[in-house]
């Protein structure tokens, strides 16, 4: 993934010879000349780096800073704080709006390429220790959530390889192996009450349940290394008839990575024991993917694809926990009444 610089400086002959140092370094570099257009941009472009100058004709440099890292989507971004004629009371400043440095003179070339390296290894080290925190919660997670600790890693690992049999490129191969892992990291704020309830929700309780996509989204948006999965993480619930949620995309608005994501999830949770039901051998769990797909909530298309994938491969292809259950506790479950078994098919 391409490293990208944005430089906000009103002057335009100092941002060019910035653009042209730092491209020479195989950095991709965008340039914005107001505060303004650097909080727009920051939004849509995600920068890994921001060098800030702090006169700008809209507004002072601080107050750029502040306002990127009221947004929890910037907090991790570096930003480095250019001051034209410092004092230290600048830098005290600087580090309170929350910028990583501060530049009280303009630094040579060697300088400046050497600062903004280490901040970068020092972001990437950071991004790298935080997704394994992240991971260790999503785990933490599938405990409570009655599955065996490793649906994440399965739904991972499988909807990778349903992608590479869709011939998905490289970039949504990479955000199905994250969005795989980290997709239902925002049910760390549902009570395990909920989470592990045999039965049905009830209103309340499922819209307790309906937030985990966003929150799941706002955990991981900070992080660079799980940017591209964001949308897989905040779309995975939705519905191809727009009855999903958070958003209510239809049809196209859904993209295809997240439709593929959301049928390897589905089947992986069908095929699991959860506590509200056993689980479904692999051809049943097929069955209730074409049933959701007739709704018009999942792509049949993909569901098809997908059933050809797995059909004949369970032996290569993990599917499910399969624990099975004794007796007594399929007399518990209701395992015989096959309407109990479906009743929350969502994973
Ligand atoms: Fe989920």
């Amino acid at each position: 993934m391409a490293v990208t610089v944005m430089v906000v400086n009103a002057d335009p002959r100092s941002s060019a010879d910035w653009k042209a140092l730092l491209s020479d370094q195989g950095y991709d570099v965008i340039v914005a000349r107001t505060g303004e257009a650097a909080l727009s941009l920051c939004t849509s472009v995600r920068p890994d780096l921001v060098l800030l100058y702090d006169l700008l004709p809209d507004m002072h440099g601080l107050e750029v800073c502040r306002r990127l890292k009221a947004d929890p989507r910037n907090r991790l971004t570096p930003v480095i704080l250019h001051a034209s004629a410092a004092d230290r009371s600048d830098a005290t400043s600087a580090v309170n709006a929350g910028a990583a440095d501060f530049w009280g003179h303009a630094p040579s070339p060697w300088e400046a390429l050497s600062r903004l390296h280490s901040l970068l290894h020092l972001q990437t080290y950071i991004d790298e220790q935080a997704e394994s925190v992240l991971l260790s919660l999503t785990q933490s997670i599938e405990a409570r959530d009655s599955f065996d600790g490793s649906h994440c890693a399965r739904v991972s690992n499988n909807a990778v390889r349903f992608g590479k049999s869709l011939g998905l490129g490289r970039n949504d191969l990479e955000a199905l192996r994250i969005g795989g892992l980290f997709h239902d990291i925002g049910k760390i704020g549902i009570p395990e009450a909920i989470l592990s309830k045999a039965g049905p929700l009830d209103f309340e309780e499922s819209k307790i349940m309906t937030e985990h996509p966003v929150v799941g989204e706002q955990i991981c948006a900070p992080l660079k290394s799980l940017r591209h999965a964001l949308p897989l993480i905040r779309h995975h619930h939705e519905r191809l008839d727009g009855s999903g949620y958070p958003d209510g995309l239809h049809g196209d608005q859904i993209p295809l990575a997240v439709r593929a994501l959301q049928i390897v999830d589905i089947c992986d949770a069908l095929t699991s024991d959860r506590s509200y039901r056993l689980n479904l051998p692999l051809p049943s769990a097929l069955m209730v993917l074409y049933e959701e797909a007739d709704r018009g909530w999942l792509d049949g298309e993909l569901v098809s694809q997908f059933a050809s994938l797995v059909v004949g491969s369970e032996g290569s292809i993990a599917l499910g926990n399969r624990r099975g259950l004794g007796a007594p506790e399929m007399a518990k479950w209701g395992a015989s009444n096959p309407a109990r078994r479906l009743n929350r098919s969502g994973a």
